[in-house]
């Protein structure tokens, strides 16, 4: 079943037009990793489907509804989720106390809301899962300030998760980690596969073929091609574009 898809997506910036009639079907249950080199618009397309960024046209469906025009909190009850900037965690509250905020925030209405947070069984139950699943369990009682760069981008995911959206939205996830840190946020995607879409928006290729069910490669705005990892991995052009541009590695 299809949960996300854009139907001829464009963006332009006054003269500059940054993504040109893009389409995109994501399967419920995939990960899928939107790659290209630097400038091809993969921020733009990641702004467009959260909504921080008006279209200029084309449309967005979520669930076969049309949220092109919806702002981002709407889109995000509806369970379309992007991650939180890592400027939203609170330094120095400890990783469990943030996450009892995002899981409040989200089943505030829900739950009894005027018992303290701690009392709240479903509450605790939720967040206890949230920090099992993200790995970092072990790492509650520690304030967020104290946690390393890698655990707080990690967390951020986990923030992300806390409400049980059905797609996430990931920008750039790994960047600035450490080879160490990469691999824990590579096996955080494998054990989240089947029970979260993704969409992950990035140009560490790395990361995209070891964790992605399909890539949508991206190039001056345009679809380039799209397939299984080992399909574009085969596929000339995708090689070209990287190869053929010195700023930008095939391992960057
Ligand atoms: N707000 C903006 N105003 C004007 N131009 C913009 C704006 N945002 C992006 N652009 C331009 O649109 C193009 C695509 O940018 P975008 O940030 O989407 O690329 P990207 O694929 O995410 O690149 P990177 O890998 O470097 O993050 C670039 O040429 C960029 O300069
Ligand atoms: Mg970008």
């Amino acid at each position: 079943m299809k949960v996300l898809s854009a139907d001829k997506l464009s963006k332009s910036f006054g003269g500059l037009q940054a993504l040109r009639s893009v389409d995109l079907e994501i399967e419920a249950g995939e990960c899928r990793a939107i790659i290209g080199p630097n400038g091809a618009g993969k921020t733009t397309l990641f702004h467009l489907l959260s909504g921080t960024l008006p279209t200029s046209s084309g449309t967005i469906l979520f669930q076969g509804e049309d949220i092109t025009r919806s702002p981002c909190h709407v889109r995000a009850m509806k369970g379309l989720a992007r991650t939180f900037q890592i400027t939203s965690l609170f330094p120095s509250l400890t990783t469990m106390q943030n996450v009892i905020l995002a899981v409040q925030a989200v089943h505030g209405s829900k739950f009894v809301m005027h018992r303290p947070a701690t009392s709240s069984q479903q509450t605790m139950d939720r967040v206890q899962q949230v920090l099992e699943e993200g790995g970092l369990w072990n790492k509650r009682n520690v304030p967020v300030r104290y946690l390393s760069y890698g655990e707080q981008r990690q967390l951020e995911v986990m923030l992300a998760l806390a409400g049980q959206p059905k797609v996430l939205l990931l920008d750039e996830p790994t960047a600035g980690l450490s080879e160490a840190e990469r691999g824990t946020m590579t096996s955080l995607f494998r054990d989240l596969r089947g029970k979260v879409t993704i969409v992950l928006v990035s140009h560490d290729i790395d990361v995209a073929f070891a964790v992605a069910d399909g890539i949508s490669v991206l190039h001056m705005g345009e679809l380039l091609t799209e397939g299984t990892p080992a399909a574009v991995r085969q596929d000339a052009r995708v090689s070209q574009i990287y190869l053929g541009d010195e700023s930008e590695s095939a391992h960057a």
